[in-house]
């Protein structure tokens, strides 16, 4: 198994980086853009032709005012910041999610702006989840099917991931979270039904291209059966199999 096609990230340990130095939340977040431009930089060499990245959740919504403003203010000038790197490098972007109405439309222009600016690049697919729930995706297709008009019959699995969001989107290959957290918190949960985990413990600000690149190195020596058995080996008959 070669390099993984979709790897999702869910870059996770700000506050924690942040409270280790005796620094409010909000320093960990500010620390967080290096490991992303890094991550981005290390999956487009690599040939990961898409990478998402777990950067707000519905859940998120549920933080203090202030850290939730401080976020979209830093997201907007990350965006606004990195938008000739990213166009330069080849990168399509994208944002799912992004449909609450708290989110400052200033941030929504930009989300959409880039979106455009990038549109026709073909070099890696870049997704970031913002304001994003795997389960409300899920619920959206489920409205959408109906208004529709779909029979029940007729929904197959492949047609209602033709009414997810971004539906162009393979399945995750590769999911990894940072931090040492081991949960999914909401997280694309339709297309990473069959992803491969990785969980290091170094905290998302610390997080560089040598830790990615050693997350691609462990996905290289899994064996993915999706339900079957392992490739035959040498020894093994079609008979005892
Ligand atoms: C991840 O870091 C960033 C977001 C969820 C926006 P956290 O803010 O969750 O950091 P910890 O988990 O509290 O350390
Ligand atoms: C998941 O991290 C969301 C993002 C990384 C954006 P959280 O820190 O919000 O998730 P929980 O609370 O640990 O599940
Ligand atoms: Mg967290």
């Amino acid at each position: 198994m070669a390099v993984p096609r979709h790897v999702a990230c869910v870059m996770d340990g700000n506050g924690r980086w942040a409270q280790r130095r005796s620094l409010p939340r909000t320093a960990g977040h500010r620390a967080a853009e290096t490991a992303v431009i890094d991550v981005i930089e290390a999956a487009r060499s690599a040939g990961v032709e898409w990478l998402s990245l777990y950067a707000f959740s519905t859940e998120n919504w549920g933080r203090p005012g202030a850290e939730v403003d401080y976020l979209m203010r830093l997201v907007r000038r990350v965006v606004r910041k990195h938008a000739p790197l990213l166009l330069a490098r080849g990168i399509r972007c994208r944002f799912l999610g992004a449909s609450d109405s708290r989110i400052p439309s200033g941030l929504a222009a930009d989300f959409a702006d880039l979106t455009t600016l990038t549109h026709g690049n073909r070099g890696m697919t870049l997704t970031v989840a913002f304001d994003h729930g795997g389960r409300r995706d899920i619920v959206e297709a489920a409205r959408s099917l109906i208004r529709a008009g779909v029979p029940a019959d007729e929904v197959t699995e492949g047609l209602f991931a033709a009414h997810l969001p971004f539906p162009d989107t393979p399945d995750v290959d590769l999911v990894i979270r940072t931090s040492g957290e081991q949960r999914i918190s909401n997280f694309m949960l339709w297309k990473v039904a069959y992803a491969e985990w990785a969980f290091p413990d170094v905290l998302w600000p610390d997080f560089r291209a040598s830790h990615f690149l050693d997350c691609l190195g462990a996905y290289r020596r899994r064996d993915r059966r999706f339900g079957r058995l392992p490739a035959p080996t040498n020894g093994d008959h079609d008979e005892d199999r």
